[in-house]
């Protein structure tokens, strides 16, 4: 018999102050990766099979395909064992060989695509991939999320009521934008509710979600090659693109600071909380979303020799700086 559906809500409460992260404003974080699957995409995981089980797409033994870079496969892996549909993940050369490891022990296949897309991406590639399969065997079910409404609808019904119930209303939310589920589904709530904070939507220099360029990107979880079509660019938000070499920086810096190994996104974010520190009026509560820890990313941004082939050694050296009291870091500001 199948082990019962257990992820109940309640993971998600996890909130923790950075002290003088920025002078003059307190910053906390919100700790996503404290969920049963280490990151925050268990509950788009959820969600979108659900959805899809509701709908009547998904029965008992249907074989389910999805892209991934990392999170959602092993958050649906792990959905997808506990309710008994068999799961073939598509991902590439960027996402690390803990989660792929993970992925397997959970029971799915995983394909690895090698072909850079036209914009120096995996995407595109991955997404032929499954193209493919679907065209080879139509029964099988690709629940996409970059299109599907059940990933922002999770957020809605879960992350922005756990910040906005759990936490209380921040004066300013800083969120990264992969799919833009989190994004959409908490700028909706605040819409909904006419919540008066400000959100700033967070993606990696060389993403085109914002319609910048193209560029090439080391580090999974934000980012896209091309523009995931549940991401709505007119929404109330403010947009703030962040390069790698700032996300390993502070991601370093905040695992020296405050003892607390945080994921690549997280360190973006945060990177962008500094980044818009004159636009933060003094005595302000700001909220960064954390999607996942650091633990697997202890062979890229916290390995010195991942980090000196890709960014040089003056990130790896420039890393440990003290916090915002500290009058010789200014590297970080
Ligand atoms: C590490 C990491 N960063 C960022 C994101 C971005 O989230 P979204 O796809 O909701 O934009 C995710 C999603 O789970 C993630 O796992």
């Amino acid at each position: 018999m199948r082990a019962h559906w257990a992820y109940e809500m309640g993971w998600g409460h996890a909130f923790l102050e950075l002290p003088d992260f920025v002078l003059g404003f307190s910053t906390h974080v919100k700790l996503e990766g404290l969920n049963p699957t280490g990151s925050i995409k268990l509950k788009a995981a959820r969600a979108m099979v659900e959805n899809a089980e509701a709908d009547g797409i998904l029965k008992p033994g249907s074989r389910l395909i999805e892209s991934t870079s990392g999170n959602l496969g092993i958050a649906l892996a792990s959905v997808c064992a506990a309710k008994g549909h068999r799961l073939t993940l598509v991902t590439d050369p960027n996402a690390n060989e803990y989660s792929l490891r993970f992925m397997r022990a959970l029971g799915a296949e995983v394909i690895t695509v090698t072909a850079r897309d036209p914009n120096g991406g995996f995407l595109q590639s991955r997404i032929d991939l499954i193209h493919g399969v679907l065209a080879e065997d139509p029964s099988v079910v690709w629940l996409n999320q970059y299109t599907n409404p059940a990933n922002p609808g999770a957020h809605l019904d879960s992350t922005a009521v756990e910040i906005f119930q759990g936490f209380g209303e921040p004066d300013w939310l800083f969120i990264g934008v992969g799919t833009s589920g989190t994004l959409m589904g908490v700028t909706e709530y605040v819409r909904r509710t006419r919540a008066a904070t400000r959100i700033v939507a967070v993606d990696t220099l060389g993403s085109v979600t914002f319609g910048e360029a193209p560029g090439r990107r080391w580090i999974p979880g934000l980012g896209a090659s091309r523009r995931p079509e549940i991401f709505d660019a007119h929404g109330a938000f403010d947009k703030v693109l962040i390069e790698e070499r700032e996300t390993v920086l502070m991601c370093r810096h905040v695992a020296r600071s405050y003892g607390l190994l945080l994921g690549g996104s997280s360190g973006t974010v945060l990177a962008a909380v500094r980044a818009m520190r004159n636009s933060i009026a003094s005595g302000s509560t700001v909220l960064a979303i954390s999607p996942d820890l650091g633990d697997r990313y202890l062979d890229s941004v916290y390995d010195d020799d991942w980090v000196t082939r890709r960014f040089g050694p003056t990130v790896r050296t420039h890393a440990n700086r003290g916090t915002d009291t500290d009058p010789t870091n200014t590297a970080l500001t």
